[in-house]
């Protein structure tokens, strides 16, 4: 699907937000939508609730079109910066959300503190939401979101705004959430969130998808690389040694240098020659940063969206 946001005073300037994206979720995963600022993350979640249109291309949740109520009726979903009504208690407001999606009486009673109890805001849940700090606000529209067991649970941002003992909170209840059979989709810019909890990735730049695979096999995919401390060459005699390689640190006397494994031979013969000594080589364990740079790199995009 694709979205362009139309702006300007005769809607005549263009910003395309999501172009030709094509995403498929298997019921039961932990899908991670991974991207810097502005690419488009949140107008993708925004679509799966009927928050925004498509300009192009259509929605299915569990085969319904997302644009049917009968759709949304079996998500729960946490936005981006939610905005609770400000005079009810985190109570009262969990509540509201519940009967709004059709729930009463002693199911409603039963649910209300069963949801509360999980986010942790049992000793809060009376208190006003203009009271709640931005992590307590976090939690409350997380139980919200969980109100109606949803077979689908997607989260915009979920760790934003908490400390960490509700980052390993909201981590723990999304896990809990998947082993009960829920489907999450969930989005963020923090890797460390992305890499322990994901089954399935997709990386996002300027509103395209740059990789997308499952986090071990995008990670297994990198091409094998070494780190070598390079002694006795300077960083002019280096660049001549006619062996694809890149300098990454200066430590003193020593230059570390990442090869890949491919060239790790003839570097070392070239560095001899030149009267240099290699003296230790690590292997480099790729991390999901490392990749997301290497995306972000290779897409050379600039925060604040592709206009055409
Ligand atoms: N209502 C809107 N009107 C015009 N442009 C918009 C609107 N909403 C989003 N955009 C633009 O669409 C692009 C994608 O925005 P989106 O909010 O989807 O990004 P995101 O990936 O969620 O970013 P972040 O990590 O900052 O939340 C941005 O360039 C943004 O400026
Ligand atoms: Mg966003």
């Amino acid at each position: 699907m694709s979205k362009t946001y139309r702006l300007g005073f005769f809607l005549n300037k263009n910003v395309l937000a999501l172009q030709g994206l094509e995403l498929v979720i298997e019921p039961g995963q932990i899908f991670g939508l991974l991207g810097p600022n502005g690419a488009g993350k949140s107008t993708t979640i925004k679509i799966l609730m009927n928050l925004v249109r498509p300009s192009s291309g259509t929605v299915r949740i569990f085969g319904t079109e997302a644009a049917k109520r009968e759709a949304r009726s079996q998500v729960g979903f946490l936005p981006e910066n939610p905005m609770p009504y400000e005079y009810l208690s985190g109570e009262e407001f969990v509540r509201l959300a519940g009967k709004l999606l059709g729930l009463s009486g002693q199911a409603l009673d039963t649910r209300v503190k069963e949801v509360i109890g999980a986010v942790e805001m049992s000793n809060a849940a009376k208190l006003q939401v203009r009271r709640y700090s931005k992590g307590m606000v976090q939690r409350i529209a997380l139980a919200q979101a969980l109100i109606n067991k949803p077979r689908l649970l997607i989260l915009d941002e979920p760790t934003s705004g908490l400390d960490p003992l509700g980052r390993r909170l909201m981590r723990d209840i999304i896990l809990e959430q998947r082993s009960q059979g829920t489907t999450v989709l969930f989005c963020t810019h923090i890797i460390s969130d992305a890499e322990t909890l994901c089954d399935r990735l997709a990386v996002l730049v300027a509103g395209k998808k740059v990789q997308e695979g499952k986090v071990s096999e995008l990670l297994s995919s990198q091409v094998p690389v070494l780190e070598v401390a390079v002694e006795g060459l300077s960083k002019e005699q280096l660049s001549s040694v006619g062996v694809n390689h890149e300098l990454k640190q200066e430590i003193s006397e020593r230059l570390w240098v990442r090869v890949t494994d491919q060239d790790l031979q003839a570097f070392i013969g070239a560095t001899q020659r030149l009267q240099g000594r290699v003296t230790r080589i690590q292997p480099i364990r790729f991390t999901l940063e490392d990749l997301f740079m290497n995306a972000l790199q290779q897409a050379e995009t600039k925060v604040g969206g592709t206009f055409s």
